[in-house]
């Protein structure tokens, strides 16, 4: 292990136990609110997070994402996701799980839903919000969210979930025209390398 990755996995480590301790009383939207600040903190470590550690795909991929750290328990899990202009996702929810995704390099939005419980229209959207160097966003484990890639810089992003994906509920994606709920499938987040 090189001098970077022991500096790197020092500053996960003091990061993670931060949020460890700020989650501790139970996961509300202050605290996820505190907890961002922390991830937010090491999204800054560029040194740490590049496109040199954690690289785009070949040419004719579209993303990448390195999983970087969880507890022996399966929570509290680090992934780096790396993309490029064209990147979308549709409405979904994690399983269950809060998330809290922090930017380093680029701009991706964000756009945030509410379940309606009203089985016509499931989904209403709420706000936009962008990620991007010094920002973040949070969701509690019911949160739904759209993301893509804005502008023509790929993205480098932390994306940290209360639980690995393999741990997560199952996932529901939405289609907005139609409001149609389908099982989110892990495998359309294609390779995951396993960087631990
Ligand atoms: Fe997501």
């Amino acid at each position: 292990m090189g001098r970077d990755d022991r500096n790197r996995n020092a500053a996960i480590s003091e990061t993670l136990s931060e949020i460890r301790d700020i989650l501790s009383g139970g996961v509300t939207v202050d605290r996820l609110d505190r907890a961002k600040s922390a991830l937010l903190r090491l999204c800054g470590r560029t040194d740490l997070f590049n496109f040199d550690i954690y690289p785009l795909p070949s040419v004719g991929g579209i993303e990448s994402t390195y999983f970087i750290h969880c507890d022996p328990d399966g929570t509290n899990a680090l992934y780096v996701s790396c993309a490029r202009p064209g990147m979308s996702y549709r409405p979904h929810n994690h399983g269950g799980s809060w998330a809290i995704i922090g930017g380093v390099q680029g701009r991706e939005s964000h756009r945030m839903f509410t379940e309606t419980g009203d089985a016509a229209a499931p989904i209403d959207q709420r706000a936009t919000l962008m990620v991007h160097p010094g920002h973040a966003v949070s969701m509690m484990p019911d949160g739904i969210h759209a993301i893509a890639v804005e502008g023509d810089e790929p993205i480098l992003n932390l994306h940290l979930y209360g639980s690995r994906f393999e741990n997560q509920q199952e996932r529901s994606e939405f289609d907005e025209a139609t409001g149609e709920r389908f099982v989110f499938r892990l495998e359309n987040v294609g390779e995951i390398v396993d960087c631990r």
